[in-house]
């Protein structure tokens, strides 16, 4: 029996949230959960002393059930011959590497079973929108404790490995298109008149309420839409006119560019030529 459910390889700000989720939800007891760090030891030290897990040299992760890569993806080539070894046969590597595809990981890290996973920044605030999609000969039992550290904090849905790169661009980089829009929502209320931070504050209010409005029920964005929006009204004339202006299609542009970027970066992080 391998002394640790969970390693997490990296200590920085997504392991941070994975693991206030599993230990807030108390999914994996702490002693139960190892970090390693072969280039900043002391810092992986550090880590465990703050939320009372165990850490340890690479040679540890053989003693780990599951793996949780959580370093930056630009790293991946020279960290896989550090930790890969190490990992025993058949168990599970979880890699939420950015751009780093299932195939590259078989290559690096033969002979484990592997998961990519796809989260977003909502994981820090137990609002997380994660996508995963298991590898070849991932069992039932590993993929539903993947499956599991995701939603401890927020949701967590399988897609194929292609429907990954359409998460990354939706729910990965989604909460920035939210501050965009409120960016633009509250430069507007001020070319209006109003003073700034009043319409950050109802800006900030309005976005809170509006996911409030929609978590509360199951029902597509357009009803909800539809509620606020009598024809011929006010908001019907806004929406109108950002439909006129392009906002559709410019989402739709920025979601297509957020995906091809990604194909490049992989290409950029792991050397490769196609
Ligand atoms: N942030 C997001 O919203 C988001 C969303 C989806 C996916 N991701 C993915 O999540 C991963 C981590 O992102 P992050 O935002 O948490 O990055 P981060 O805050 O920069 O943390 C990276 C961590 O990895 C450690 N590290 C670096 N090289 C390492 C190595 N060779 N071995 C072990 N540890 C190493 C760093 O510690 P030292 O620097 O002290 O070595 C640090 O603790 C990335 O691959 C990213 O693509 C992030």
């Amino acid at each position: 029996m391998p002394s640790y459910t969970l390693a997490f390889v990296g200590h920085g700000f997504m392991a941070t949230a994975i693991l206030k989720g599993i230990l807030d939800n108390e999914l994996i007891p702490p002693e139960k959960i190892l970090v390693v760090n072969a280039h900043n030891p002391a810092g992986a030290e550090a880590f465990a002393r703050e939320w009372g897990i165990a850490a340890g040299p690479p040679e540890a992760l053989g003693e780990a059930e599951t793996v949780l890569l959580a370093f930056k993806p630009q790293g991946f080539t020279a960290a896989a011959p550090v930790y890969g070894p190490h990992i025993g046969a058949g168990r599970l590597v979880i890699s939420i590497l950015a751009g780093v595809e299932l195939r590259d990981l078989a290559a690096a890290l033969p002979g484990v079973h592997l998961l990519r996973a796809m989260p977003n920044l909502g994981l820090s605030v137990g609002l997380g929108a994660t996508g995963y999609t298991p590898g070849p000969g991932v069992t039932p039992e590993q993929e539903a404790l993947a499956e599991s550290v995701f939603s401890a904090a927020g949701v967590a849905k399988k897609v194929t490995e292609e429907g990954l790169s359409a998460v990354m661009a939706l729910s990965g980089s989604g909460p920035a298109y939210f501050f965009y829009l409120a960016e633009a929502m509250i430069d507007a209320a001020v070319a209006a008149g109003m003073d700034r931070a009043s319409a950050e504050a109802l800006c900030k209010q309005t976005m809170r309420g509006a996911a409030a409005l929609w978590g509360a029920e199951e029902v597509p964005p357009e009803t909800l839409r539809a509620r606020v929006t009598s024809k011929k009204g006010t908001t019907d004339a806004a929406i109108r006119a950002m439909e006129a202006g392009g906002l559709p299609a410019a989402v739709a542009s920025g979601m297509r560019a957020c995906m091809a970027r990604g194909k490049e970066m992989r290409k950029e992080f792991l050397g490769i030529e196609e």
